[in-house]
């Protein structure tokens, strides 16, 4: 699939977001390492703290579907600065999709692909274990 159908599949995502409190609306699009996409939506309720974002929809979502291999994540918000992962969402990542491809985007063009190594240097996961 090329990197803006995935950018596009998690525009169309981001419409599906739960964002009553912060009104901040993510999508995210996962690729799995046989083509296929999965996708997640932010989606917070009245604790706040029991939000969970795009990013671990889209993994949870792939994981529970039995998927455990991927290549890349599209994240989209509505913004001028790309929205990168936030660190409980790097962690996950990481330990589920190990070096994944980020490709940051908003609702009208891509801004950036980075690698998730770079973005969580020194990580834990379960080698240290
Ligand atoms: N959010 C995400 O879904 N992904 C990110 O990468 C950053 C933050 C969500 C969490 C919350 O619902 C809202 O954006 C504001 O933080």
């Amino acid at each position: 699939m090329a990197g803006s159908d995935l950018i596009a599949a998690a525009r169309r995502a981001r419409e599906h977001a739960v964002a009553t409190f912060s009104h901040f609306k993510v999508g995210a699009a996962l690729e799995t390492a046989d083509g296929v996409v999965i996708t997640g939506c932010n989606v917070e309720n009245a604790t706040y703290g029991l939000t969970i974002c795009a990013e671990r929809v889209a993994m949870f979502k792939a994981l529970s579907e039995g998927h455990r291999a991927f290549t890349r994540i599209a994240i989209v918000a509505d913004t001028e600065a790309p929205t990168p992962p936030c660190g409980a969402c790097r962690q996950i990542l990481w330990e589920f999709g190990g070096d994944l491809e980020i490709q940051l985007a908003n609702l009208i063009e891509a801004k950036g692909t980075h690698h998730l190594k770079d973005l969580l240097p020194l990580p834990f996961d379960a080698r240290l274990l």
